[in-house]
Parts: C-alpha cells; sequence; structure tokens
C-alpha cells in the first residue's frame, strides 16, 4: 500500500489505455505461481494484456540463451513485468548468466523493495511493517571473481559506487516520506542505513557517506546507522522499531529473507524492482526445485508482488484490493504446505479470488 503508492511516482512513463504486463514464469515453481497470479491480476478487470515471455534455465537449454534478445526487446515494449523464479546451476556453465541480473541491468532497475509486514499465519512477530530498500545493481553481484595461485585462491571484486549509492538512498527516504503520507502523518519515519563501514571502510565507508549526504536533504525523516551484523540480530529481537532499511546489494538479500521469515515465510514474501521507467515484480522466492511440479507451491508470494506492481502502475485501488484479499483469505485460515496447511497453488488461489468478490 504505502510501496506502490511511492512507486507510481517515480513512474511517469505509464501509457494510458490498455496496459501491457510481462508475465516471466521461468523455471520451477515460477511456471505454477505466476499463472495463479495472472488469474488474480485477470479477475481485477481491468483490461491488463499479458505476454508471456520465456527465460531462465530451461530456456537456456532449449536455446543457448537464458535471457534471449526477444525476451528483452518485447519486455521493452511493456508497461511492467511479473517474473517468477530462475533456476541457476550451482557450477559454473559456460554461456550461462543469470537473466534476472540481465533484466535488471538492461531495464535498469537499480532498487529492489521488499516489503514485509506482519501477516494472520503462525509464527509471525506481530506489529512489523518495514521495507528493506536493497541496491540491485553492484556490491558483489559484479561477479568479477577469478581464481589465483592455481586454483588455490579465490577473489571477488565489490564495487559501491557514489552515483548508485546516492539514488538508492533517495528511493529509500522517498520511500520514507511516502509511507508516513500513507500513515496519515502518524508514526516515526526512519532510514536505517545498513553497512559494515568499521571492516570495509572504503567501499562500504563510500556507500555510508553517500546516504549520509542524502538525508540532508531529508530532515523531517530520522536516519540512523547499523552494522549488518548487529542489524541481522535487532532485526531478529525487534523488528517492530524499523520503518526503512537502505543498504548495499548483498545484505539486502540476506536482510530480506530474515524479514521475510519473520513475518510469515518465503512463500508470502513479494518484492519489486524498480528504475524511474519500469518495474519487475518477482517473489522473493526461488524456483524451490524440491517442490515443483507438485502442485503445492504456495502462490501468495508471487500474488502480492503483482499487486506491488499494479501499485507502480498507478492502480492503487486494485493493488489495496489484492491485499487486502490475500489478508482476509489468510485470516480465514487459508494455508498452503509450507504455512503448515494443506492447500495446493489452485485452491489457495482460488482462496484469495473467492475473497476478492
Ligand atoms: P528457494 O527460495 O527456491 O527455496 C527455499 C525453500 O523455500 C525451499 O524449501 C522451498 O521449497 C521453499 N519455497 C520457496 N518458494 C516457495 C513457495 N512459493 N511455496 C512453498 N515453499 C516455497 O531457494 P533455494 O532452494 O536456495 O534455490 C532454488 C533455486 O532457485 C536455485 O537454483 C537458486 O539459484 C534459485 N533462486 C532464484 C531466485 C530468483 O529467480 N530470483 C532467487 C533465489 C533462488
Ligand atoms: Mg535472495
Amino acid at each position: 500500500m504505502t510501496t506502490d503508492r511511492a512507486l507510481a511516482q517515480s513512474h511517469n512513463n505509464v501509457q494510458k489505455g490498455r496496459r501491457r504486463i510481462a508475465l516471466i514464469p521461468g523455471d520451477g515453481v515460477g511456471l505454477e505461481v505466476v499463472p495463479a497470479a495472472e488469474r488474480v491480476l485477470a479477475a481485477l478487470g481491468l483490461g491488463l494484456e499479458f505476454v508471456r515471455l520465456d527465460a531462465g534455465w530451461e530456456t537456456f537449454r532449449r536455446e543457448g540463451n537464458a535471457l534471449p534478445e526477444a525476451t528483452l526487446a518485447a519486455l521493452r515494449q511493456c508497461d511492467g513485468a511479473l517474473f517468477g523464479a530462475v533456476s541457476s546451476p550451482s557450477q559454473r556453465t559456460p554461456g550461462y548468466s543469470s537473466p534476472i541480473l540481465g533484466m535488471r541491468k538492461a531495464l535498469d532497475l537499480y532498487g529492489n523493495l521488499r516489503p514485509a509486514q506482519s501477516a494472520p499465519v503462525d509464527g509471525c512477530a506481530p506489529g512489523v511493517d518495514l521495507l528493506i530498500v536493497r541496491e540491485n545493481t553492484e556490491c558483489l553481484y559484479v561477479k568479477q571473481e577469478r581464481l589465483e595461485q592455481d586454483g588455490r585462491r579465490a577473489v571477488a571484486e565489490r564495487v559501491i559506487t557514489a552515483e548508485a549509492s546516492q539514488r538508492i538512498a533517495r528511493l529509500a527516504f522517498e520511500q520514507a516520506r511516502l509511507r508516513r503520507e500513507a500513515r496519515d502523518g502518524v508514526g516515526r519515519s526512519l532510514v536505517t542505513v545498513v553497512h559494515k563501514a568499521n571492516v570495509l571502510a572504503v567501499s562500504d565507508g563510500l556507500f555510508r557517506e553517500a546516504c549520509l549526504a542524502v538525508a540532508q536533504a531529508y530532515p523531517d525523516v530520522e536516519v540512523e546507522e547499523q552494522l549488518v551484523d548487529s542489524m541481522a540480530y535487532r532485526l531478529v529481537r525487534e523488528p517492530q522499531r524499523y520503518d526503512v532499511v537502505v543498504a548495499p546489494n548483498l545484505y539486502g538479500d540476506i536482510l530480506s529473507d530474515v524479514a521475510a521469515a519473520l513475518t510469515g515465510g518465503l512463500g508470502i514474501a513479494p518484492s519489486a524492482n524498480v528504475g524511474d521507467r519500469f518495474v519487475l515484480a518477482e517473489p522473493v522466492h526461488g524456483s524451490a526445485p524440491d517442490i515443483a511440479g507438485q502442485g503445492v507451491a504456495n502462490p501468495v508470494a508471487a500474488i502480492r508482488s503483482a499487486a506491488l506492481l499494479l501499485g507502480y502502475l498507478g492502480e492503487h485501488e486494485a493493488a489495496g484490493a489484492v491485499e487486502g484479499a490475500v489478508r482476509r483469505a489468510l485470516q480465514k485460515g487459508a494455508a498452503t504446505r509450507d504455512m503448515g496447511g494443506a492447500l495446493g497453488t489452485d485452491e489457495m488461489t482460488a482462496a484469495v479470488l473467492a475473497e476478492l468478490g
């Protein structure tokens, strides 16, 4: 809710008329949860046009490219995209590179927004409502790795730039403002800057300085800093105290899985990759090969990701309706296996659709 309104502000190029949404299921449970989210999107009666596109490991095996040029070209003709997940080979595979990283780069999706809110689900921490803003383009994800000394020494480069750090910080502070607006000004607005500058004084030092410099332009938002290890600790101990958390790529990746665990699990955790002109929403989870193809994957993370996508497109009412339907379905006890329940993917989707009315 708060996040989607914020997203829409940065999205100036939404065309009027029929919106074209790319659906990229990918691999594994992506093939099950994206069609489930499509059913929910279609039920809203917004006249969305869906375009199915290929990417992922199976695409690589078929075509020798995990992110075909045709997929990228078609994506550029869309207003936004919903992505499932892809399987990545655990060993280096010549010619293979991650399509999600490729899409983030090609479409300049520099921020990854991962909201975590308490859900009416067993084991969920109460009163949590935070947003992790993860830098999405650099850090260790530049994947500059090499072996030295006859393979006895491995080196990975970690890149942090002032420009990327400033723009992710601006996104975080804007989000803090918009979240406060959505709360009608109630509550504290806080941006927590996560780093490890006591050890990585140069790279995390640059990230930290960029964030604190941007903070000057937002005197109405409190800022604090937290070392990533103590952040992990405090996030588990008192998740309720956080509002917006901004972090370099890897820390954000890890902390958002922690936040997901605290607020109902990977099966229901959504995210959105955003740039200034495009959004690619995706569940936080991966392709879950252990349960793929069994019809038991939880579709809620994908459905809630679709709600984030709608918000970015300015469809706040529809986004709120989807979030509300999910919440009511969960409140009534609808649960898939990962949540301790017995519903399959289709039944869970039906439970959400029933609440949509
Ligand atoms: P994972 O997120 O696929 O699975 C972790 C655990 O959560 C598994 O026990 C799985 O069964 C469960 N889980 C995940 N999604 C679920 C859902 N919708 N419903 C119920 N249970 C669910 O992470 P893992 O096992 O580390 O990675 C599997 C594959 O996914 C790997 O190839 C990895 O590279 C890829 N991956 C892809 C991502 C992406 O496309 N953005 C993100 C994370 C992993
Ligand atoms: Mg992850």
